[in-house]
């Protein structure tokens, strides 16, 4: 039986011959992040130490040639080939969350702007035995700002549907009082999102495992902090800098919340109240579509590259559609902003197969 071993986190785990890497890993609650599970989002990357995996069927743009033969791996898409060694990427600033499985109830659901949700958790329990331990009786839930989990839910037909989601508050506020906030845009025809106000009300029990993601706050860093949020990219967003501020950070802290028309904006008032009381942060609303006055228009992107010239020292924290963190990350990476400084969770569709909420019942999903 092959070994992966993480010296890192002082573990030695048992897999299946030929076993998918990630399915170990989340076997085994190792906190790694995964989201598409098919080699598109560079999720779950980390370093091939020792020892071989077949590799194949991923997107060049989620593993560069260059990190590729620095020995990083995409976990989902690799197939174990016998006994190996793992180490994990993104290191700096470290905090280590485990993996958690838990049962929440929904306190409430707000309309924060037409077809955008604000959803509030409580947590009731642990929906399964930690390992190697009894059920416990559910929080806190720890996670840095900027994380996700993924959330479950039961539709129309009683099958388990699965999306995952970024905490929009911060993670003192949901350690002290139980609760978790998530920002939720209603897509039509959505097979979770589209439950909202549906089959997920006041009182719906719902399913949690997390936390996940890399994009989380990197308290050690000194320099300006930037933050673009497209859409919903707004509630891991806030979670980032409301965190950077609490914490006594002093250098600029500026967000660039972005939407597509001026129905979508929501979040104001408490970026208004954030730098209020904090003379290093700013908030820039850029409306994409008929921006009225007073609003900025364009691209959420442009405005970030018409505003900042020197990234120097910089971190960026980037959330929301692919298609804004692929062309953002892409222009700071061409004028020479270290990859190792920006951090970004792109909110990918899920692969084509957690579409049919059916077969996710049957894989137990
Ligand atoms: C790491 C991560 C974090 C995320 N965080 C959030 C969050 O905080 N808030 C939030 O609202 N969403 C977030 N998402 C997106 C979320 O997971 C779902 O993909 C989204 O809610 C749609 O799921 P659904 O089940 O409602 O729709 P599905 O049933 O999955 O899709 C319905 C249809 O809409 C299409 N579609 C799905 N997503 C999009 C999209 N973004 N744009 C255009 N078409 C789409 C699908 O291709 C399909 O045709 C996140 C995703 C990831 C990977
Ligand atoms: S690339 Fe592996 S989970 Fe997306």
């Amino acid at each position: 039986m092959p070994t992966i071993s993480i010296p890192a986190l002082g573990l030695q785990l048992q897999a299946d011959p030929d076993e998918n890497l990630l399915k170990v890993l989340r076997r085994h609650r190792v906190p790694i992040g995964w989201s598409c599970k098919r080699g598109e989002c560079g999720s779950c990357k980390c370093v091939l130490e020792r020892g071989e995996v077949d590799l194949r069927g991923y997107q060049p743009g989620a593993l560069p040639a260059a990190q590729r033969e620095q020995g990083i791996i995409l976990a989902c898409s690799s197939r174990i080939l016998g006994d190996v060694q793992i180490g994990l990427v993104d290191t700096d600033d470290y905090i280590e969350h485990p993996i958690r499985r838990l049962g929440c109830r929904v306190l409430w659901l707000r309309e924060l702007a037409p077809e955008v949700f604000a959803l509030r958790l409580g947590i009731v329990g642990a929906w399964e035995p930690e390992p190697g331990g009894e059920a416990d009786a559910g929080g806190p839930f720890l996670f840095s700002a900027g994380q996700y989990a993924h959330l479950k839910a039961r539709d129309a037909h009683g099958a388990w549907i699965g999306r995952d989601f970024s905490m929009a508050g911060t993670p003192v506020e949901a350690e002290y009082d139980g609760e978790l906030e998530f920002h939720i845009r209603r897509t039509p025809g959505g097979s979770f999102s589209g439950l909202l106000g549906g089959a997920i009300v006041a009182g719906t029990e719902l399913r949690l495992e997390g936390p996940m993601g890399r994009a989380y706050f990197r308290p050690r860093h000194q320099g300006p902090l930037y933050a673009v949020a497209a859409g919903t990219g707004l509630g891991p967003m806030l979670s980032v800098v409301q965190t950077a501020l609490d914490n006594g950070k002093t250098d600029p802290v500026v967000l660039y919340a972005g939407f597509r028309n001026p129905s979508e904006v929501y979040g104001v008032e408490l970026m208004r109240q954030l730098a209020q009381r904090h003379g290093n942060f700013r908030a820039h609303v850029v409306v994409e579509f008929d921006a009225p006055g007073g609003l900025r228009g364009g691209r959420v992107g442009d405005a970030l590259f018409a505003d900042v010239r020197d990234f120097a020292e910089a971190k960026v924290y980037l959330a929301g559609s692919p298609a804004m963190v692929e062309a953002v990350s892409a222009e700071l990476l061409a004028r020479g902003v270290p990859a190792r400084d920006l951090h970004a969770d792109a909110f990918y569709a899920p692969a084509p197969e957690a579409l049919a909420p059916a077969q996710q019942d049957a894989a137990g999903a």
